[in-house]
């Protein structure tokens, strides 16, 4: 099998499919034309109605809701970077998660989540899906199996979901830990799922399915969009899981549009290029910050070396440390603030992954949603900055720092 790099550049258009052109064309389309109403009657016998397609049988396309040419490219190619039977898009990384929830856990059944998680998560999870009914609990990075089975008692728990790294600290998580607790609370009539976030290192750097988890999520509005152009989700996992999620993605309408799913499979071809550069540059940039006197803490996945357990999961679970870094500025809100404000090559806004490199302050803007004691109970403060290195040369993103520091 060809190495997803390939794969991410070569999979899912065949020229001869579509007059000859080299790459993919833009299918920028509601409809498609029945051959015949028999034909249409065929296809949503499947769709609707569950028939299986026969061997060889062409499932052609209804409507871009429910399918659509560049979303099955997207999709394969995205499949490839995870090892995973099967991918879907979505219309944001949001949707993504949300659909991923409604198909595969019931009112009722326990979401047992890593802390700290993306504001916005964590806000779906307390404002709309307790509400609905879900149980939502939540425990540190550092918790134990046993800690973590402890708080299921005798619901039932519908998965345990992680975001590793967590945005914005970098804390991270033993996905094997969480993928054991939810065997472990397997009956024979159900089984709770371990559903992992992978936005922040992205399938070059980890992938999830290998460490026990079935489901991996992203935003791919950042590292696999990756230029702060597109807003989109992702769904990776068995045919089984995926399957299912299909379905729901065309029910309830959040499927990802042809021109996303056509910029997200262009950008998927220059995906490790980035991801490599972004990576050496974000080296760069933590050295410079851990030696500046008006920096504290920061937190670096190229740099865990003193902490015994990180450093083990860091030989485990990753293999490189991408671009994300969280670092404190000595003085609190009016020092993060003065920096931020200072910075010029460096932008002031929320997103990451992109090829320009972004800084924003997650207590004021990203996590401003999440009570003020969750913030505090896991780590976050208002002199923290999330930065996410871009692809610039990294003197000029040091630099830009530098200056910014000096107006502190
Ligand atoms: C880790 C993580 N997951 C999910 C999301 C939500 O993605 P989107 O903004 O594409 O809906 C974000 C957004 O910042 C994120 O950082």
């Amino acid at each position: 099998m060809p190495d997803p790099q390939s794969d991410a550049v070569h999979m899912g258009w065949d020229p001869g499919d579509g007059l000859d052109a080299l790459k993919v064309p833009l299918f920028q389309t509601s409809t498609f034309v029945f051959e015949s109403s028999e034909a249409a009657e065929r296809l949503f016998s499947i769709v609707y109605g569950g028939e299986k397609p026969g061997p060889g049988e062409d499932v052609g396309f209804i409507y871009t809701r429910m399918d659509h040419p560049n979303l099955v490219i997207s999709e394969s190619r995205l499949a490839a970077w995870d090892g995973a039977g099967a991918a879907l898009l979505f219309s944001s990384g949001i949707s993504a998660i949300f659909t991923t929830f409604l198909t595969h856990l019931r009112p009722g059944d326990l979401i047992l989540h890593g802390a700290p998680l993306y504001g916005g998560t964590n806000t779906m999870l307390q404002k709309v899906l307790a509400p609905l009914g879900f149980q939502i609990g939540s425990f540190g990075p550092e918790a134990s199996q046993e800690e973590i089975e402890e708080m299921v008692d005798d619901r039932r728990l519908g998965a345990v979901y992680l975001e590793t790294p967590a945005n914005p600290s970098n804390d991270v998580f033993d996905i094997g830990l969480a993928s054991r607790v939810a065997r472990a609370s397997a009956t024979s009539e159900h089984r709770p799922l371990t559903i992992v976030d992978n936005t922040f290192l992205g399938p070059y750097a980890q992938r999830p399915l290998d460490h026990g988890a079935d489901l991996v999520l992203y935003s791919a509005t950042k590292f696999l969009g990756g230029h702060d152009d597109l807003v989109a989700g992702v769904a990776t996992g068995s045919r089984d899981l995926i399957e299912p999620m299909k379905t729901m993605r065309y029910r309830i309408g959040t499927t990802g549009d042809p021109h996303t799913a056509w910029l997200l499979a262009r950008s998927l071809e220059t995906y490790p290029l980035r991801v490599e550069r972004q990576t050496a540059n974000a080296r760069v940039v933590s050295d410079f910050l851990v030696a500046h006197p008006k920096v504290e803490r920061v937190r670096y996945l190229g740099a865990v070396e003193d902490d015994e357990r990180v450093a083990e999961l860091a030989k485990r679970q990753w293999s490189s440390s991408g671009s994300m870094i969280c670092f404190d500025v000595s003085g609190g809100k009016a020092a993060a603030f003065a920096f931020l404000d200072a910075m010029r090559l460096v932008a002031n806004a929320t997103s990451l992954g992109g090829t320009r490199s972004i800084a924003c302050h997650p207590w004021t803007t990203t996590h401003s949603n999440v009570d003020v004691e969750t913030r505090q109970s896991v780590g976050i403060n208002d002199s923290m900055i999330r930065l996410s290195v871009g692809v610039e040369a990294p003197e000029d993103i040091v630099a830009d720092l530098d200056q910014a520091l000096a107006r502190v």
